[in-house]
């Protein structure tokens, strides 16, 4: 067994499910497993369960029950909103405007859609990461439909300025949709006030177990999607199949406690993730992208100037932390995020994303600059 001391601080690929959480999870896989479609006793317990969490969940982001879908993830929400709202608007128009600095839930489903006859502007960002939101009001046209960009950004902690952006977008008569995957948890997230038309989240990021997400879809807005998946009618027929009842009865749980624990929580972790970068930037050439921007409270990106990057997480394979976001790390490819950003291959390869959570200590703040100071500096003597 390797004894080398680990530290996680990839809590932006995925958190740890809580104890708590599996706690009321465990009965859903033996005692009450019943199909929350089958109209029986084991059934209606299923049944209860899910609305349960539907209520915790909808809480979390302030939005009614109803409005809530459950979905595996976020991909899953994302496909079925972009889909399904470009079906059921297509009359009106086929443009959609998003940024290049979403996640690839939304790019990928974008490059879909672009096959399927829609046309899709990527709006640029500056060098913090922000759009320019006169681009984005003069980027939209008559044919414009949606508009998407997410809350906050996976790899680099950069929140948008939504609330801003909702009025730029509903002036023009275009509906807004977001991936608030990464925000929701992490700091206050009201979709009311918002005033987002569409909106998608995962349970995973939030202490939750993975493969459950969440599809929101304004009814006060009337904002409606044709379905895009055939089978039963679970879920208003949005999302059929049984439900993973076990994963939604966590979900609501994970939301329920991290509502409760979040400002707490989001104020102790800040503090660790700026001695971090205090830390970090005694490394000569070092540079904390977004540092200026309105971030999220556990997320740093940094880059070393001069490094082989390939070496980087391989010597470091005692620390999990991320290049690029998780789902293509094991493509070296330089961040799309970064690269959108201005920074060059090299140094978009030689860039770190690091991202705290519930289980991060001071000492583990303290062990894991170390460790980068050291390989950082090792790989610059390579160099020369
Ligand atoms: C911003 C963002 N959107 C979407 C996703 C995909 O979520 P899921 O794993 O639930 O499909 C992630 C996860 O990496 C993410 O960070």
């Amino acid at each position: 067994m390797n004894t080398k001391k680990k530290i996680y601080l990839d809590y932006n690929a995925t958190t740890p499910v809580d104890k708590r959480v599996v706690e009321v999870m465990l009965p859903y896989f033996t005692e009450n497993f019943g199909n929350a479609s089958s109209d029986h006793i084991f059934g209606w317990d299923a049944e209860e369960g899910i609305e349960f969490a539907r209520e915790q969940v909808s809480n979390l982001v302030n939005c009614k029950s109803t409005e809530i879908t459950f979905t595996s993830g976020a991909t899953e929400a994302a496909n079925l909103a972009l889909f399904g709202f470009c079906k059921k608007n297509s009359s009106k128009g086929k443009h959609i405007i998003t940024c290049k600095t979403e996640h690839k839930a939304i790019l990928d489903t974008m490059q879909a859609l672009e096959t399927d006859g829609f046309q899709i502007t990527y709006l640029d960002v500056d060098a913090e990461g922000n759009i320019d939101l006169e681009e984005l009001e003069r980027s939209i046209n008559s044919e414009t439909i949606l508009v998407c960009l997410m809350l906050a950004n996976n790899e680099t902690g950069l929140i948008h300025p939504l609330k801003q952006i909702a009025k730029i977008v509903h002036e023009k008569g275009v509906k807004l949709m977001s991936d608030i995957t990464q925000a929701v948890g992490k700091f206050p997230v009201d979709l009311i006030d918002l005033n987002l038309d569409l909106a998608i989240f995962s349970s995973h990021k939030l202490y939750g177990p993975k493969g459950v997400g969440a599809l929101y879809i304004n009814k006060k807005n009337k904002i409606e999607i044709d379905q895009t998946v055939f089978g039963g009618g679970q879920e208003k027929r949005m999302r059929p199949g049984t439900l993973n009842v076990p994963g939604i009865v966590g979900f609501g749980k994970a939301a329920d406690l991290i509502f409760s624990e979040m400002e707490e929580e989001s104020n102790r972790v800040s503090k660790l993730r700026d001695q971090l970068e205090a830390l970090l930037e005694e490394i000569e050439d070092v540079h904390i992208n977004s540092k200026k921007a309105n971030r999220l409270p556990n997320t740093t990106n940094v880059s070393f100037e001069n490094i082989d990057g390939n070496h980087l997480l391989r010597k470091l394979n005692n620390l999990a932390v991320s290049r690029g976001s998780a789902c293509t790390s094991n493509i070296v490819q330089p961040s799309h995020v970064l690269k959108a950003m201005g920074l060059s291959d090299e140094l978009a390869l030689s860039s770190l994303r690091i991202s705290l959570g519930r289980n991060t200590t001071h000492a583990d703040i303290e062990f894991a600059s170390q460790e980068i100071k050291n390989t950082v500096n090792q790989l610059k003597k390579a160099v020369i």
